[in-house]
């Protein structure tokens, strides 16, 4: 493939390597056989801009991560088209990168192991090429002085970051995060939110960034899309217009505030409609009873 004859070195330095663009148009994904079918998602239009930091937020069980696997190309649309630039995603490629919540390191392989191990199996980038490239990335990524230890022996922020850095090495056009920091406490969440912007701030390498935290959402994107409840449909789209670099003391500003009341709203809303549709619904009618809780 013509893709796969692209030497990574070369594309490190292209200059528009990362900014590409991902639109979804009318897409549908619907899970189970015909007697029972269950529609995920629902003729979504979202729009993924070059260089720009998308977040995707939606409650529980709305449908993101199967956005991320059509996206990814590891699942694909009953209806409706995903391009990439422009051209149909046809199936998983490196240059869409998936960071997920549950870690995909290779358990007895070594952090250096595990970041080179992609364009080792491929071939695209080797010998003292790959290794410099490695170690500029585990220095980025702040783990030079734990190459050689396996993930077992990293904090689970030292395991993102390594992964992070595995991803890189591709150099994708485009990194999708699904929900990258859930299961984090909460001090190493703050820390690898703040390092993954001065990241994305460094180049503005096209992402798109899911997560069920709102504040989250507002610290990092320069857009977020709020998804309703399943079937997943766009509900709103707010732009972010905080000024970068970020710092948290901004998500205390009035406008951060402002986002977060109308988000919030919305995802109430949500997150309700899925209570009553399920076991919740004794609990949904009482809480719903005072407006929701106050947000
Ligand atoms: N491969 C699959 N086969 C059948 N059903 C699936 C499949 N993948 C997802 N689903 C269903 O689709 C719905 C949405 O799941 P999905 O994981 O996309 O939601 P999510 O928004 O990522 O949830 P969470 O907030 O828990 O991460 C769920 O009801 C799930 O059971
Ligand atoms: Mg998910």
């Amino acid at each position: 493939m013509a893709q796969d004859t692209l030497d990574a070195s070369v594309k490190a330095t292209d200059p528009t390597a990362g900014k590409s663009k991902v639109e979804l148009r009318n897409v549908s994904k619907s899970y189970g056989d015909e007697w029972e079918q269950q529609r995920v998602i629902d003729r979504l239009n979202v729009e993924i801009k070059p260089g720009e930091l998308t977040v995707i937020v939606g409650p529980s069980g709305c449908g993101k991560s199967t956005l991320v696997n059509l996206i990814a190309g590891f699942e694909f649309p009953d209806s409706g088209e995903i391009l990439l630039d422009d051209k149909p995603v046809t199936g998983p490629a490196r240059d869409r990168m998936v960071v997920f919540q549950e870690t995909a390191l290779i358990p007895w392989q070594t952090t250096y192991q595990n970041i080179v191990f992609g364009p080792k199996l491929r071939g695209d980038l080797r010998g003292k090429a790959l290794q410099q490239e490695a170690d500029r990335l585990l220095a980025k990524v702040g783990l030079s002085e734990f190459k050689h230890k396996y993930p077992l022996q990293l904090s689970g922020g030292m395991q993102r970051r390594a992964e992070l850095a595995r991803a890189l090495i591709n150099n994708p056009r485009i990194m999708i995060m699904d929900e990258p920091f859930r299961g984090l406490d909460a001090m190493s969440r703050g820390l690898m939110q703040e390092f993954f912007l001065r990241l994305f701030e460094e180049n503005r390498r096209t992402n798109l960034f899911v997560t069920s935290e709102i504040d989250e959402a507002i610290f990092l994107a320069d857009r977020i899309v709020v998804l309703s409840n399943r079937p997943a449909q766009v509900r709103t789209v707010i732009e972010v217009n905080l000024p970068r670099p970020r710092d948290y003391k901004m998500l205390a500003s009035a406008e951060a505030y402002a986002i977060k009341r109308e988000a919030m709203a919305i995802l109430h809303e949500e997150a309700m409609k899925s209570f009553k549709a399920g076991s919740g619904a004794d609990f949904a009618e009482a809480y719903g009873k005072d407006g929701g809780g106050g947000h």
